[in-house]
C-alpha cells in the first residue's frame, strides 16, 4: 500500500506548474468518441482518473495515442460494448459515457460510477435529462441500459445546477433533432472547455457559462483540436499552500479569472500575493485574519478547495466559520486535523475554526480526494512527520504532487509499505 509521509515546517520557495484540469479532462475524453474523425485533447494531466477513461475507451475499440500530456483519440471504428464495473467504478466520470455513447449510438449500456465518498451522489437529473430527450432507462442490478429510436431537441430544467448532468445533457443533445435548453445548467469553466471543444467539432451550442445553454442537434461532429484550461482547484490547493508556507512561491499557469472567489477569501484573510500574468507569487503571512467561506455552484467559492481552505482557517487568528452547501460528506479532514491539534467543531455541514492552532505530525488517512490534499497541506505545516494511508485517492487527480512540492522544498515522499 502507497503512503505519503512528510516531514514538516519546511518553507516552499521556487515554481509550481500548473496542469490541466482534472474536471475538463473527465468530460472531453469521453466527449472525442462522438467525432467521426481524429480529436487532439492536449495539455491533459497525467491522473489515473484520465488513464482510467482511456482504458474505457481502448476496450471501446477506440485508437488513442498518448504523447506526453497530448492524447490523440480516433473513435471512427468505436464498438457499442458493455462498460464494465471493472472500469466504471474507478471514477465518477466513467458516468460521460452514458451521454456520449447515448448521443453516438442511441444505445449504452454501463455499469454505476465510482467516485469520492463525500455524499450520495444521484444521478436522477442526468437520467431525466436522458428521458426528457427520448431515451429509455432500464436498470438491472448496477447496469443502466439506456436506447433511444431517436433523441429529440426539448427544455430541460435542472433542479440543481449539477455538473455531471449539465455535461451529460450536453452530450447527449449535441447530436439530436432539434433543440435543446437546458435551464438552471452549471456555469462551471470546465464546461465551457466542453463547449468549446464540441463547437470546433462542429456542434452549434450557445450559452456556455451561463445557466441557459441552447444546443441545436447537428448530425455530424468532425476531427477537431483543443487544449485543456488550467486546473483551477490545483492552482487553487497550491496557492493556499503557499499562503501557509510560501517565500516566494510562485504557482504559474494559472488563470485568474477563474479563481475570483479563492483570491478575494484570501484577501480578505490578510494574506499578500502577486500576481503577473498567469502566474501568482505567495509569501506566508503572520497574521491570518478569520472569516466566513461558503462553498457555492460557479462562480462562487468551490467546494473542491473547501478542505485545503480548512487547513488555513485553522491557522487564523480568532474564530473563523466554514459551510459546506453541495456535498453532505465532505467533512473527512476534520477528524485528522483536529488530531493533529486542529480545533474543528461542527456537523457535516457547518463547522466553526478557532486558531491559531498548532499542527502536529500524526498517522492519517485521506477520505477522498480533496480531504487528502487538505491532509498533505496539513503535513507540510505540521512540526514532525506525518504519514498519510490511503493516497491513491490523491494521486487520482493531483498530477506530480510529490515531485512537484520536493521541487520547492518540501520534505515529502511517497513510500511503498
Ligand atoms: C463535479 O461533480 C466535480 N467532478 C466535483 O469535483 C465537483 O465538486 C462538483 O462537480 C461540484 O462542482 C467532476 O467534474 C468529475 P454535481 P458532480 O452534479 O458532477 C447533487 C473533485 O474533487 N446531484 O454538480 O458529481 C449531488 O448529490 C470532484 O474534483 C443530484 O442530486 O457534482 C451534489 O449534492 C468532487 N442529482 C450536488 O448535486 C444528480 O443527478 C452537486 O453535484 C446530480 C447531482
Amino acid at each position: 500500500m502507497k503512503k505519503i509521509v512528510i516531514n514538516g515546517g519546511k518553507c516552499l520557495s521556487g515554481t509550481i506548474k500548473i496542469g490541466g484540469a482534472k474536471n475538463s479532462a473527465v468530460a472531453l475524453l469521453p466527449a472525442a468518441i462522438l467525432a467521426d474523425g481524429i480529436v487532439e485533447i492536449d495539455n491533459v494531466p497525467n491522473i489515473s482518473d484520465c488513464d482510467a477513461l482511456i482504458d474505457i475507451m481502448k476496450s471501446l475499440n477506440a485508437e488513442i495515442k498518448v504523447i506526453n500530456d497530448k492524447v490523440t483519440i480516433d473513435a471512427s471504428n468505436i464498438k457499442n460494448k458493455l462498460i464494465t464495473e471493472e472500469f466504471s467504478t474507478k471514477l465518477r466520470a466513467s458516468y460521460y459515457f452514458m451521454g456520449a455513447m447515448l448521443g453516438r449510438f442511441k444505445y449504452v449500456e454501463i455499469c454505476l460510477p465510482g467516485g469520492c465518498n463525500i455524499g450520495s451522489r444521484p444521478i436522477d437529473l442526468h437520467l431525466k435529462g436522458f428521458e426528457a430527450l427520448g431515451a429509455t432507462v432500464q436498470k438491472e442490478g448496477s447496469k443502466f441500459i439506456l436506447r433511444a429510436d431517436q433523441l429529440i431537441g426539448t427544455d430541460i430544467n435542472l433542479d440543481f445546477a449539477s455538473v455531471g448532468a449539465t455535461v451529460n445533457i450536453i452530450l447527449a443533445a449535441v447530436k439530436a433533432k432539434g433543440v435543446t435548453r437546458i435551464l438552471n445548467a452549471a456555469k462551471e469553466v470546465e464546461i465551457v472547455n466542453l463547449i468549446d471543444l464540441l463547437n470546433r467539432m462542429g456542434a452549434n451550442i450557445k450559452g456556455a457559462g451561463t445557466s441557459e445553454i441552447i444546443i441545436s442537434g447537428v448530425d455530424f461532429l468532425h476531427s477537431a483540436s483543443i487544449d485543456i484550461i488550467p486546473d483551477r482547484i490545483e492552482a487553487g490547493t497550491y496557492i493556499i499552500m503557499g499562503a501557509l508556507l510560501g517565500e516566494n512561491l510562485k504557482v504559474d499557469g494559472i488563470r485568474e479569472d477563474h479563481l475570483t472567489e479563492l483570491l478575494l477569501k484570501l484577501k480578505e484573510m490578510g494574506v499578500n500575493y502577486v500576481i503577473n500574468g498567469n502566474s501568482i507569487t505567495l509569501n506566508k503571512v503572520e497574521n491570518l485574519l478569520p472569516i466566513h467561506v461558503k462553498t457555492e455552484v460557479y462562480p462562487g467559492f468551490p467546494t473542491d478547495l473547501g478542505q485545503p481552505m480548512a487547513v488555513l482557517l485553522t491557522q487564523a487568528k480568532g474564530k473563523a466559520y466554514f459551510e459546506e452547501t453541495i456535498f453532505e460528506n465532505r467533512m473527512g479532514h476534520v477528524k485528522y486535523l483536529n488530531m493533529m491539534g486542529a480545533s474543528i467543531q461542527g456537523d457535516n455541514k457547518n463547522v466553526v475554526i478557532m486558531g491559531p492552532t498548532k499542527l502536529t505530525g500524526k498517522d492519517i488517512v485521506a477520505t477522498d480526494l480533496r480531504s487528502g490534499a487538505a491532509l498533505v497541506a496539513a503535513g507540510l505545516l505540521a512540526e514532525g512527520e506525518t504519514v498519510i494511508s490511503d493516497v491513491e485517492h490523491i494521486l487520482r487527480g493531483y498530477e506530480r504532487i510529490i515531485t512537484k512540492l520536493s521541487d520547492v522544498g518540501a520534505n515529502i515522499k511517497i513510500v511503498e509499505i
